[in-house]
């Protein structure tokens, strides 16, 4: 990432997705929700404005928004949906989608930049909303739907 958009993103100056309402209120039909990576929580204030019950984590930040925590600790939030929103480049998201008993997967971003594997193949694509281009470039809310789903005790 250019330095220049690295530092903002610290400063809190720039996000690199904004929650469109389309975005916030498809999520809120997924809730509860439990955002992995939540970084500073910028998308916990937006969607808990916008109605949307849910929690933060992140390994790295604690404040009003989000709790410390990975995604594992996440993983017990007995929320029914993981939402990560530009969660780290490469293969990380894998031991996330693993480890999530949820109903529901969802992720902001760029898929090219993001190695799922084969983590999500059995799951079926629910939702696909193009958003607004951030600093990082396309911005896309895909969910996805655990295939036995209908039979898991997921809250
Ligand atoms: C690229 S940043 C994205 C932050 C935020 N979602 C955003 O859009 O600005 C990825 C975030 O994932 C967090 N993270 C990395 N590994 C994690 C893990 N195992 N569990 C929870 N958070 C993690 C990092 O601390 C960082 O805040």
């Amino acid at each position: 990432m250019e330095k220049e958009v690295q530092v903002k993103l610290e400063k809190g100056k720039i996000q690199l997705a904004e929650p469109t309402d389309e975005a916030l209120k498809t999520l809120r039909g997924l809730s509860p929700v439990c955002e992995v990576g939540a970084g500073r929580g910028h998308w916990v204030k937006e969607m808990r404005n916008a109605g949307v019950d849910c929690v933060g984590f992140d390994i790295a930040r604690k404040n009003r928004y989000v709790r410390k925590g990975d995604h594992l600790r996440a993983a017990e939030s007995h929320a029914r949906t993981m939402l990560m929103v530009w969660p780290p480049d490469g293969t990380e998201t894998q031991d996330w989608i693993r480890a999530w008993p949820g109903e529901y997967v969802a992720i902001v971003g760029n898929l090219d930049r993001i190695d799922l594997g084969d983590m999500l193949n059995d799951w079926t694509k629910v939702d696909t909303i193009r958003m607004k281009a951030g600093p990082k470039g396309l911005n896309t809310l895909h969910v996805w739907r655990r295939p036995d789903a209908d039979s898991s005790e997921t809250s």
